[in-house]
């Protein structure tokens, strides 16, 4: 066999042997490529004497015509068994049934306190914010709190390790009331604000957890009294409930920030049997405590650079996921915080069910 002829068989066998692509691509390679087996005799038939050329042109010609249209036969063969390959592999069955999406819900705290941002933010409230952990300055001294107070004691409160250098003792706030300080600190008068946002405690029962949310509120101007506060606090309740007007009852209490203090009531008719296992509101002769309030103290306004000569306001506080379980039927305070999704898909609000109390609130 001539050398050509051994070539081509080689050649020939190496492209039938090939089982991919890639394979034919390498045997194409060392064939025709540039420094390919046939790229050389190609090239040396420039160095041959026009008759040998004559001669041998066709016979390499040749060869190279049937090793291209050899190698341009299996590729396409393996293309097509690969295309095979990947249709089979890949193919979509149109009979499943579709894959459950999931859809996320707004929780009922981060609702109630949106719907109550949207109340508050209707009668010209600007919301201050402040941190979770607190000093002793702004969640207790300042606030009129005397040296004794219980809520200074290790068993009501988070405290965080003394500071090695100071020994000051942070605290997770107990309230967000220090907003109230810091707002006062940073701004001056008149003032009127909510401040939204977590606090802490040590309770746990099925209407306490460690953490929870609160709102407070503070107005101060020249002129701020009681009447004030009642009808701020009134006209709130009543469009947070969507109820035309409020049967309400304040009842003395004691807080260190405010001198009077108030506990506000709202009557209700307890769950029962006869009404559908729900609170009532407006109704019966139960009465509901949902808030606590009073003019702010004239300590605190002094711990606050304010002079209690110039400037007096009213101040309240009131717990947004007790009033969440209120609003929204939930019976168990617990649950709402141990992130179990399930509880969230029962409970939760859609994304798109933003408060407005243009349009209802929820
Ligand atoms: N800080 C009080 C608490 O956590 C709530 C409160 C009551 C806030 C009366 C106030 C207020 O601003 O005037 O129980």
């Amino acid at each position: 066999m001539t050398d050509l002829a051994t070539l081509e068989l080689d050649l020939i066998n190496a492209i039938g042997a090939a089982t991919t692509v890639a394979e034919v691509e390498a045997v194409r390679v060392a064939a025709l490529g540039k420094t390919g087996a046939i790229s050389g005799l190609l090239k040396g038939m420039g160095a041959m004497s026009p008759e040998e050329r004559r001669e041998q042109g066709p016979v390499i010609n040749g060869l190279r015509d049937r090793v291209t249209g050899a190698i341009a036969a299996r590729k396409a063969e393996l293309e097509a068994a690969e295309l095979d390959a990947r249709l089979a592999a890949e193919h979509v069955d149109l009979t499943l049934p579709a894959r459950p999406r999931r859809k996320g819900g707004v929780h009922p705290t981060m609702q109630v306190m949106d719907e109550m941002i949207a109340v508050f933010a209707g009668m010209g409230f600007a919301v201050a914010e402040g941190p979770d952990i607190e000093d002793d300055f702004h969640n207790f001294t300042a606030l009129n709190f005397p040296p004794k107070h219980p809520a200074r004691e290790m068993h009501d409160t988070f405290f965080l390790q003394p500071d090695p250098e100071t020994g000051e003792r942070k605290v997770l706030r107990t309230h967000t009331s220090p907003v109230q300080v810091r707002t006062m600190m940073s701004q001056q008068p008149p003032i009127r604000i909510i401040a939204p946002g977590r606090t802490f405690r040590k309770d746990s029962d099925a209407t306490h957890t460690p953490m929870f949310h609160q709102i407070e509120g503070l107005v101060i101007g020249k002129d701020i009294h009681m009447g004030h506060l009642k009808t701020t606090l009134k006209e709130f309740v009543a469009r947070f409930f969507e109820l035309d007007d409020v049967d309400a009852r304040f009842r003395p209490h004691h807080f260190p920030f405010t001198e009077p203090s108030a506990e506000m009531d709202i009557r209700c008719d307890r769950p029962k049997p006869e009404n559908g296992g729900k609170l009532v509101l407006n109704q019966g002769d139960d009465w509901l405590e949902i808030l606590g309030c009073g003019m702010v103290h004239p300590n605190v306004l002094r711990s606050c650079g304010i002079d209690p000569d110039q400037w007096q306001g009213f101040a309240f506080g009131m717990g947004v996921d007790r009033l969440a379980m209120l609003k929204y039927g939930v019976a168990d305070l617990r649950p709402m915080f141990e992130a179990d999704v399930r509880w969230l898909a029962h409970y939760g609000f859609s994304a798109f069910a933003a408060p407005n109390p243009a349009s209802g609130l929820s």
